[in-house]
């Protein structure tokens, strides 16, 4: 139910960005361009560093590690809030999480 994030569902998750919610909890709370969202999203593609995962189709979540530490970001598709699917999605990303040496994760 967890799978990789892929170019093909870029234009989603720019629009799930760009719910005003969503915008409100972001350090930048301008609208993301396609083409601005088109760079964000290879870049965090071609970062090792950097995952991307949708689960059920309707959760982005997005781990970045540094060092022994990682942050998550969690985005539920707006209209699929409030119905239990960000608690669940977290808990299936800590299976991911245990594959990974990670000493300390924390969420933003
Ligand atoms: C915040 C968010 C990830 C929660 O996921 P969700 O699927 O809507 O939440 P769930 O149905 O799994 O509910 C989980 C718990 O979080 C609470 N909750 C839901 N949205 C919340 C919010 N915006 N602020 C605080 N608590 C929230 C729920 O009341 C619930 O608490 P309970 O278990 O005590 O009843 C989702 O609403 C979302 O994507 N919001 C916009 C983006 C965002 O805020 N991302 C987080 C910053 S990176």
């Amino acid at each position: 139910m967890l799978r990789n994030a892929e170019l093909k569902d870029m234009k989603r998750i720019i629009n799930w960005r760009n719910d005003p919610v969503t915008r409100s909890t972001c350090n930048n709370t301008d609208k993301m361009s396609y083409t601005e969202g088109k760079m964000w999203f290879r870049n965090i593609l071609l970062n090792p560093n950097r995952h991307m995962f949708l689960y059920k189709e309707k959760v982005v979540l997005d781990i970045s590690i540094n060092g022994d530490e990682a942050e998550i970001g969690i985005n539920v598709s707006p209209s699929y809030r409030g119905k239990g699917l960000g608690t669940k999605s977290l808990i299936e990303l800590q299976q991911f999480v245990s594959t990974l040496i990670i000493n300390c994760l924390y969420k933003i």
